[in-house]
């Protein structure tokens, strides 16, 4: 089948089984443009688990769906690749409780360390964080869930996107370490775990002073899983949607270079568009996530073979609920 034939295919297949898609705007544009709806994660993990269709079909990866799960656990939510974030994959529970020593060994127990975990992590590592009373965040509210996290008088840990923590603790006028930098987490208000996105780690100072040189009225836009020398030189940082709103207020002559995920910046808009990086800064598991794909998961929904369905144990649900839950209550 063709790219048009597979997608009246997909058409006939939702409405017949009374299923939902959606689609993180790092999507291929043939798997995006099939979407009930787009956003950003937290606007995705809130409209999926309100949608009131008894399926979903999650376009993205695997936090993301396992979001969704642990918000509407009634619901059959679907991934046609169960992709799993590079950054979400540097943490499991092991190495989240071999940091906790690590803290307590310098002399910070545990009940005075406050877990924050960027969405991007398993429901694993959320259960923990839900059980030590810790948040979740996200790129678009990081700061609001920092600041009341800090009430607790205790110190952050954030885990686990180095550059998320510390940026925002450059925002916020905070100090900030990362376990292992050498520097006493005591002396820190946010320490962050050591893990980082790949595909943000490829924007350069150099590609902003490139950019720059070439146009000095060019607008530097970058997400916050940027390197922190990259963002304070940045124009604008952002969650995606917040990136999306941000340029569509800008008049269409504005040049600008955007340092996030290829398929999202290619199709921002026609003119004056520029990727901060000579690299095609492409999410390997974002793009795993193929038509075929998404036609074989309604295909396995028909059958009953529910293939590619995310399961959570209770146990994990309850407790990662409480992070999620406690980040949708401020
Ligand atoms: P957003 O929440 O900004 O969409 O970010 C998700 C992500 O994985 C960025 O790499
Ligand atoms: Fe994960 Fe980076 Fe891909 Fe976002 S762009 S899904 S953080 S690997």
């Amino acid at each position: 089948m063709n790219n048009e034939e597979l997608k009246s295919e997909i058409n006939r297949l939702r409405h017949e089984l009374d299923v939902s898609i959606v689609a993180h705007f790092y999507q291929k544009d043939e798997v995006f443009d099939m979407a009930d709806f787009t956003g950003d994660s937290l606007e995705l993990a809130k409209w999926a688990a309100k949608d009131d269709k008894p399926n979903l079909i999650f376009c993205g990866v695997g936090f993301m769906g396992q979001s969704v799960k642990i918000l509407a656990p009634n619901k059959r939510v679907f991934m046609p690749k169960i992709a799993c974030c590079a950054m979400a994959k540097m943490i499991d529970v092991d190495y989240f409780d071999q940091n906790i020593k690590i803290l307590e060994k310098t002399g910070i127990a545990k009940e005075k360390i406050m877990p924050v975990t960027y969405i991007n992590s398993s429901a694993e590592v959320k259960a923990r964080v839900g059980e030590m009373g810790g948040y979740v965040c996200t790129s678009s509210n990081a700061k609001k869930i920092i600041t009341k996290a800090l009430q607790s008088g205790k110190k952050i840990l954030f885990v686990p996107d180095r550059c998320l923590g510390q940026n925002i603790a450059i925002d916020m006028g905070l100090k900030s370490c990362v376990l292992g930098d050498g520097i006493d987490p005591n002396g820190v208000d946010i320490i962050c775990y050591n893990g980082f996105c790949s595909v943000h780690q490829l924007f350069e100072i150099e590609d902003i002073e490139f950019y720059k040189q070439k146009y000095p009225d060019i607008l530097i836009i970058t997400h916050p899983e940027c390197k922190p020398e990259v963002c304070a030189k940045s124009d604008f940082v952002g969650s995606t949607s917040q990136i999306i709103k941000f340029i569509k207020e800008l008049p269409l002559e504005q040049k600008i270079a955007v340092g996030t995920e290829f398929n999202m910046v290619n199709r921002l808009r026609e003119k004056n568009t520029f990727i901060l990086s000579s690299t095609k800064p492409e999410c390997p598991t974002m793009n795993e996530t193929t038509l075929e794909d998404l036609y074989a998961t309604l295909l396995s929904i028909q059958d009953k073979r529910f293939e590619n369905e995310i399961t959570i144990s209770e146990d994990v649900r309850k407790y990662s609920y409480e992070a999620l839950n406690r980040m949708f209550e401020i």
